[in-house]
């Protein structure tokens, strides 16, 4: 067992290059089980705890694994053996349910454990299962896994009841090779959804749409081995912004698309964070006092839940009041408890927090709640006056490379070290 500790209080100054999307890398990896003909060759994946288990349970499945460097992948889903994933790690993390629709897309047949991932809410998977009844699957939980069997799979209309990114894209993998047209509804927009489609498409799918209302996919036959690049993490690179406004720094944040990063940089504006934008940069710096603001999250393009955790840190440290209201978890308050212990003046009332921000946070031994969690505590680490413990940080290796490096590079001052 590993811990952070940060000697708070360090000015963030320099450059930082961003990964590949989480959200994205471990969509695709299970979506390249749909390639029975030659080999994804898969560049910018981040080096993180979720696709190392990804790659565990590729290799499971009869997958060849070849690692041609830290970032970059080769998958040959053509030596594939077997339609069950039932291990630990399929257990341990939230994607591992995109297995099911790639298994049932490829193979008409998937028995896969049902997932775990972050403790931030009920996670439900009926929308995903809703759909691929729609395409003819049955589909039954037994002992614990989910299992789903089709003689043929058929396109189908589909109208999601709720914006789900794990069910838009999971049912748009099952729905690549099936017969006919797929039209799906009220869908996620996030891009990390865009990115899958782009992928599915290099593979010889017939995607289109994604992005907008309304995905229509044209059943193909088959898929092919290709080259792909992920796309840069929206949800690291807003991690740095708000690290570089809390720390009153200046950091060139690079390999980004900063369209993706509009809603945060509006509400940074809105606090008095400068913002400069280059065509896959944005340097983040701050010239004059923060004010507090609100924030509602919603999906893709309003505000992201995944960053609404960090922002709660910087909102603690600035002036006046802020509230910030989750409308997609219900339990993604968890890390207001840890904040409190540094001295954070927050109230939680059901999915609002309530922050009225305070001169100066102080370093204290604190937890990873969740992935989100851990980036909050961090960057409330490095705010603090004097040292702060972060414990249970398999939570943030989960989703962010290095992280101590990427921030040790910018002057932090943190160490991972031995829990005794
Ligand atoms: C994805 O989770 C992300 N995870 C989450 O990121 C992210 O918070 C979430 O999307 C929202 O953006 C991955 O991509 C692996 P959803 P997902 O289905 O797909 C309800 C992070 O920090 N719902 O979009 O599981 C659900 O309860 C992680 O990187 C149903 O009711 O989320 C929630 O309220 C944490 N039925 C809402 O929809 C369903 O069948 C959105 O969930 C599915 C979802």
């Amino acid at each position: 067992m590993e811990k952070l500790v940060i000697d708070g209080g360090k000015i963030l100054r320099g450059e930082v290059d961003i990964n590949g999307a989480k959200n994205a890398a471990v969509a695709i990896l299970p979506a390249a089980v749909l390639a029975s003909n030659g080999k994804c060759l898969i560049e910018n994946i981040p080096d993180i705890e979720d696709v190392h288990c990804l790659e565990r349970i590729l290799t499971d499945l009869g997958c060849k694994i070849n690692k041609i460097d830290r970032n970059t992948l080769e998958v040959d889903a053509t030596t594939i053996q077997r339609v069950d994933a039932c291990t630990e790690d399929v257990r341990r993390m939230r994607a591992s349910y995109y297995f099911i629709g790639a298994l049932l897309s490829r193979f008409k047949e998937a028995r896969v454990e049902l997932p775990g991932g972050c403790p931030i809410g009920v996670r439900p998977i009926d929308q995903h299962i809703k759909g691929f009844e729609a395409l003819g699957a049955k589909v039954s939980i037994e002992h614990g896994a989910v299992r789903v069997q089709a003689e043929e799979l058929k396109g189908a209309n589909i109208f999601f009841d709720v914006v789900s990114v794990g069910a838009t894209i999971n049912v748009m993998i099952a729905a690549t090779l099936a017969e006919g047209t797929t039209s799906l509804e009220n869908v996620a927009k996030e891009p990390h959804v865009v990115d899958v489609a782009n992928f599915l498409n290099s593979m010889g799918a017939d995607i289109k749409g994604a992005g907008t209302d309304i995905i229509r996919i044209k059943g193909v036959e088959s898929l092919k081995g290709c080259n792909y690049s992920v796309i840069p993490d929206q949800i690291e690179a807003s991690t740095f912004m708000i690290a570089a406004a809390a720390t009153k720094g200046n950091i060139l944040i690079k390999n980004v698309i900063p369209k993706h990063l509009e809603s945060i940089s509006a509400k940074l504006i809105e606090m008095g964070v400068k913002i400069e934008e280059g065509d896959d940069t944005v340097r983040v710096y701050v010239d004059e006092p923060l004010k507090g603001v609100n924030i509602k999250t919603a999906p893709y393009p309003g505000f992201p839940t995944d960053i609404q955790q960090p922002m709660s840190t910087l909102l603690s440290s600035v002036s006046g009041r802020s509230i910030i209201t989750e409308t997609i978890w219900e339990s993604r308050h968890k890390h207001i408890d840890e904040l409190k212990k540094m001295g954070a003046d927050i109230k939680v009332e059901g999915r609002t927090a309530i922050i009225d921000g305070v001169k100066r946070l102080t370093g204290a031994i604190v937890k990873a709640t969740d992935l989100r969690a851990g980036a909050a505590m961090v960057i409330a680490g490095l705010i603090a006056e004097g040292v702060t413990e972060i414990h249970s940080i398999e939570h943030i290796d989960r989703g962010y490379p290095h992280i101590e490096n990427k921030f040790k590079d910018l002057g932090a001052s943190i160490c991972r070290k031995e829990v005794e």
